[in-house]
């Protein structure tokens, strides 16, 4: 469950930081999140003293105070305060990690990533940009994979995402891949018959299912002039058994129209996470069961070996030899 230092990881929403803080796990340690100023901090949650949770304390004055002793300790990690202490306070410190907001978005790095951190797919077009969180008893490989699963949706999201008729077309599969990528374009499928797209799409051109390097998911929908729907998923693998996400749901902003549209993304994506939630919860109470029972990857699962590759650090086999496949969908 390491994560590589060089890399941002969205972590939560700006929005959940108010004035009390935020506890959050990291790569399977607890971490604080409070608001210093104009910034959010982020410090190991566990005072030195008598290793309490800070995040059990409150923020004053921009600083987050441990419920136990009043220790006090600032956006830097610093100690600032020991009450009752009439000399200088000590060079005591609380590791920190680095932050950084971008549209809402709290991102966290334990080393020096470069450059701000990637958040969606559309970014620098003119879209409406809505924001979920998720968490779910699961490994990441299963969450990011079930994300770009189009073959789940007939019976997970029936009626939602697919039709009830069970009806069924199909579909030419280009899949590709690089250093730290792999994706599936579908094109030949019309539009999709679930309440979804008939409520938020138009006809349908294309659809991308794409997975990244260090735990992002994303699909597109491209209509014929251009991008419908999109949404990136930010994962991590925040303890042994726990995957959390941060979602941002994409939509055009060209109108009203799309404004109304878009007060429908948040409570029917919730749908689809709970359901979601479900399958992926039960396989994983059964891997408790059977520690050593290795997933069969069947022939309509073209991604499952490549974000098993790029989640171990090497090269997709879609990257070495991409491949066109056809599908009743
Ligand atoms: S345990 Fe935090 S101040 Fe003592
Ligand atoms: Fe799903």
């Amino acid at each position: 469950m390491t994560l590589s230092p060089d890399c941002w990881h969205a972590v939560a929403l700006a929005s959940d930081i108010g004035a009390k803080p935020l506890r959050i796990l990291f790569s399977g340690q607890p971490v604080v999140l409070f608001r210093s100023g104009r910034q959010i901090a982020a410090l190991q949650d566990r005072c030195p003293h008598r290793l309490v949770e800070l995040s059990t304390g409150k923020v004053v004055g921009g600083e987050i105070e441990c419920p136990y002793h009043g220790w006090r300790f600032n956006a830097a990690g610093a100690c600032t305060a020991i009450p009752g202490l009439t000399g200088e306070v000590p060079n005591y410190r609380v590791p920190r990690l680095k932050t950084f907001e971008k549209d809402g978005v709290m991102f966290l790095a334990k080393g020096e990533p470069e450059g701000e951190p990637y958040l969606h797919c559309a970014e620098g077009r003119k879209i409406i940009l809505k924001l979920v969180r998720s968490s779910t008893q699961s490994t990441l490989v299963d969450t990011a994979e079930n994300i770009l699963d189009a073959t789940h949706t007939h019976f997970t999201h029936k009626g939602l995402l697919r039709g009830l008729g069970g009806q069924r077309q199909l579909v030419r599969v280009d899949i590709t891949g690089g250093p730290g990528w792999v994706e599936a374009c579908y094109t030949g499928e019309e539009r999709q018959q679930g309440l979804v797209s008939r409520l938020l799409e138009g006809e349908r051109v294309k659809t991308v299912g794409r997975f990244r390097y260090p735990g992002i998911a994303e699909l597109e929908y491209w209509g014929a002039k251009g991008l419908v729907l999109a949404t990136t998923f930010h994962l991590r693998q925040a303890a042994d058994n726990q995957v959390d996400g941060i979602g941002c749901l994409i939509g055009p902003r060209n109108g009203l129209i799309d404004h109304l549209k878009s007060y429908a993304f948040r409570p029917m994506f919730r749908i689809a996470l709970e359901q979601d939630r479900r399958v992926l919860t039960s396989a994983s109470r059964n891997a408790t069961f059977w520690p050593n029972a290795t997933p069969l990857v069947g022939p309509l699962d073209f991604l499952r070996r490549s974000i098993e590759a790029i989640l171990a650090g090497t090269l997709p086999p879609a990257a070495e030899k991409p491949e066109t496949a056809y599908i009743e969908l």
